[in-house]
């Protein structure tokens, strides 16, 4: 009885293993003969029924039948998903022979490019790159400082003043030194660098913007000298303008340093020849600075009999500006990339 039932299975088998091309039939097929009430999976649980010494022989019957489906199946099923792919990746191609859009290559920000060379400099020379707020108080932008209310000093830095008279938009990022050295609770070395937007109350021209980057510089330590400053801003404008750059000193005013004195490189454009740019000269002052004031090293807590230190300060736009040949300090704040994008084309491509 049971292997009547295989044979007629079997003969259905042979009718219906015939190549197809359709994905739906052959999965049609799968359910008929291995599906939960397939044929050959009926035949599966008949097993048990049959008498002990047809058993053996029966169900390897019943393998014999899935093995051959089973090789069917995969062999169609094989063929039609290789077909459904090529398909497929035949409507999917991409025609790389196209020609793109053309989009617009940007530039780096020129001052932020000066102010990282500048940086690289003093990191290589162990010193830390620091932040200070914008909005300042008095206290730390002029007191500290060593420049108290009423003191005539304080007009050359018309302030905006936002809140009466003690908060303020910083006039310089000298106030950093001041932060940092509180930070530094009486502990040397230290070494800083802060690059950051200050404001004045200036009527813009081309060499006046009402807001622009200075780069304060600070070293306290023991037996800190005038010379140690000297060099400092040798290697610094030796490495921003090339190995013939020279500096000078020439002696200033600063209420927050004593010595203090201004700082000339040799004309970058005349290389000390006198050229317009220098008014003749052959020198262009470039940097503010001086031996911190006691004053200022005690009020931050540092002891002046222990303790000395050299500080610094100038502007970014106008080393940018020497650097790269920029007339107008307006330039750097204009948005107009066809301008600010076209001093230095060397990173593209
Ligand atoms: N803060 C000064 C200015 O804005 C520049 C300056 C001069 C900074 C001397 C210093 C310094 O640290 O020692 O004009």
């Amino acid at each position: 009885m049971e292997n009547k039932r295989i044979n007629e299975v079997k003969e259905m088998l042979q009718k219906d293993l015939v190549e197809t091309d359709d994905l739906k039939v052959l999965d049609d097929l799968r359910v008929k003969y291995l599906g939960k009430k397939g044929l050959i999976t009926e035949l599966n649980s008949e097993i048990k029924n049959v008498s002990n010494e047809e058993k053996k022989e029966f169900g390897m019957k019943v393998n014999e039948l899935r093995k051959e489906f089973q090789d069917f199946y995969d062999k169609m099923k094989n063929k039609l998903d290789e077909e459904e792919l090529n398909k497929r990746l035949e409507s999917e191609t991409i025609d790389i022979s196209l020609s793109s859009t053309k989009v617009p290559l940007g530039a780096p920000n020129i001052l932020e490019k000066v102010i990282e060379e500048v940086e690289e400099v003093f990191l290589s020379m162990g010193y830390d790159v620091v932040d200070g707020p914008e909005i300042e108080e008095d206290k730390y932008n002029f007191e500290m400082l060593n420049i108290p209310k009423g003191h005539p000093a304080r007009d050359a830095q018309d302030t905006f003043y936002i809140e009466g008279e003690e908060i303020l938009l910083r006039s310089q990022t000298s106030p950093v030194q001041v932060r940092t050295m509180l930070k530094g609770k009486g502990e040397v070395p230290i070494r800083m660098i802060c690059p950051g937007k200050t404001y004045r109350r200036d009527d813009d021209d081309a060499s006046h913007s009402h807001q622009f980057m200075q780069i304060e510089g600070l070293l306290v330590d023991k037996d800190i000298s005038l010379s140690d400053l000297k060099g400092t801003m040798d290697i610094l404008f030796k490495r921003l303008f090339g190995n013939d750059v020279e500096t000078r000193f020439r002696p200033s005013y600063y209420q927050f340093t004593e010595p203090s004195v201004e700082v000339d490189i040799t004309c970058v454009n005349c290389h000390g020849k006198g050229c317009n740019i220098c008014k003749n000269t052959g020198w262009l002052t470039v940097v503010g600075a001086g031996m911190v004031h006691p004053n200022v090293l005690r009020m931050s807590g540092y002891d002046p009999e222990k303790w000395s230190g050299f500080a610094f300060g100038f502007g970014a736009e106008r080393l940018a500006m020497l650097k790269y040949d920029i007339k107008d300090i307006r330039t750097f704040y204009n948005t107009d990339l066809r301008e600010t994008s076209n001093f230095d084309r060397e990173d593209e491509e």
